[in-house]
């Protein structure tokens, strides 16, 4: 299995291009299944998360098409055509390997009639049922049957009806099933209660430009007026604020200078104004925006909320830079149960961490030292890079398809900017 070698220490300078948002993308490549004619998506990030689930499309009968991209190139242009769906099943055997396979039950349920999708495995941060996505799409008047580890919705005769799908908790990818199904309802639907992530926006934007009517779009109250059918369309794939947070990390726990190529600032609020909190100078650049790191960070008080809030995918990145910062941190989860597996990875780096329940507190240290480290989770292994970027000596990291599923060409990147980085490859 491959491991990336880092020896850390370096000060990173220089400008990281920022590439498409993975959970964008994720549910804008589905919305290829809402109609008969080609969706082009551009600036789709390479990823292995994007090459799953462009393989879960064409298992259902939708042709994937990808344009003449030099392999030097970021991102990538994508079309995708559901002419005809030659199934509607969603096997065990790429589901298990991307949660967000679940993302084509709305959309084929609402095209197709009925949907069949195998229970989801994924990223091990905790429980993460299902039961929302359901209920969502049961408010809207699809049928929903669980058996022998599949899920099967089923519209009645001549499609969903629409209704009113009110969320008690927050849930983004519920929120994307209901949006993708409500668009080819047969009536209109609200959604109360909506995720208001950007990656949201996106897609009820891409939608809209497929001939969707969605009103309040960023909002919580979603208003849908069903079409019979929705048409092809260009979009373009919205800039990856994770991935611009987590190179943020890297200026910041280096004591480093980057500027960040097509940062979507507005949509980073939270995350920057924690970064100003903790010293860090965040300013807006022709090109991006530039994040310029003190010496030493100072500590923060940080709880994960729903968007606008500090998002939970920024957590374990904002764990590792507070490792090293001057006095005694807090950080709580409020999103997922279970996700403070890099905790004990951090803490063999020289870390001191304490967690009680949903609360961790981290006592700053000087310095970092390099260890071998196991990656858990895509952004757990984010922070075991931030801290192997930091730290004295060399750090390997193992288990790295989980940065393979949602960072573009990482090393290519910090390598760029001046970090010792490598992928050691055992064939
Ligand atoms: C998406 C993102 C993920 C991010 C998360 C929260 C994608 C592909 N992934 O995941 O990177 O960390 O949003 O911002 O976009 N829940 C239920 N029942 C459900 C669905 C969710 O109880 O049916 C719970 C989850 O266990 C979790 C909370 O709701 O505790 C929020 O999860 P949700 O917003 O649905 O996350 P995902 O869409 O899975």
């Amino acid at each position: 299995m491959d491991r990336i070698v880092i020896r850390g220490g370096r000060r990173l300078s220089g400008f990281v291009p920022i590439s498409g948002a993975k959970n964008a993308a994720l549910t804008l490549l589905p919305c290829a299944l809402l109609t008969d004619e080609p969706l082009t998506l551009r600036n789709l990030p390479r990823l292995a998360d994007v090459d799953s689930f462009g393989h879960l499309l064409n298992e259902l009968g939708v042709s994937t098409m990808v344009e003449g991209s030099r392999p030097e190139d970021f991102g990538r242009v994508m079309t995708l055509r559901a002419a005809e769906l030659t199934s509607l099943v969603a096997p065990y055997d790429i589901v298990r390997k991307m949660r967000a396979s679940i993302l084509v039950l709305g959309p084929l349920v609402a095209r197709a009639g009925s949907a069949t999708v195998s229970l989801p495995g994924g990223c091990a941060i905790g429980n993460r049922p299902i039961d929302l996505h359901l209920k969502a799409l049961e408010a809207l008047g699809a049928e929903i049957e669980l058996a022998a580890g599949y899920v099967k919705a089923t519209a009645p005769e001549g499609g969903l009806p629409g209704g009113h799908v009110i969320f008690p908790t927050v849930s983004v990818g519920a929120t994307e099933n209901a949006l993708m199904a409500a668009v080819l309802a047969r009536g209109t639907s609200i959604i109360d209660n909506a995720a208001r992530e950007p990656e949201i926006t996106d897609l009820a934007r891409c939608l809209v430009a497929m001939g969707a009517s969605i009103e309040g779009i960023g909002s919580e109250r979603l208003v849908i007026e069903g079409r019979q059918r929705l048409h092809g369309a260009t979009y373009q794939v919205m800039p990856d604020r994770i991935e611009a947070g987590s190179y943020a990390c890297a200026a910041a726990i280096t004591g480093g200078e980057l500027v960040l190529g097509g940062a979507p600032v507005a949509e980073m609020a939270a995350v920057f104004a924690q970064l100003a909190e903790a010293g860090v100078t965040v300013s807006e650049d022709a090109r991006g925006v530039r994040i310029a790191a003190p010496d030493r960070l100072r500590p923060l008080t940080v709880s994960t909320a729903p968007h606008p809030g500090f998002p939970t995918d920024m957590q374990a990145q904002f764990m590792a830079m507070l490792a090293i910062a001057d006095g005694t941190s807090v950080l709580t989860e409020t999103i997922f149960e279970n996700r403070y597996m890099h905790v004990p990875e951090l803490a063999r780096m020289g870390a001191d961490i304490q967690v009680r329940g949903r609360v961790v507190v981290v006592k700053g240290v000087d310095a970092l030292v390099g260890a071998p480290v196991m990656a858990t989770d895509l952004r757990a292994s984010m922070s075991l890079i931030l801290a192997g970027l930091a730290a004295g000596g060399q750090t390997e990291v193992a288990r790295i398809y989980h940065l393979d599923r949602g960072y573009e060409r990482l090393e290519e990147k910090l390598r760029a900017v001046g970090a010792d980085i490598e992928r050691i490859s055992n064939g």
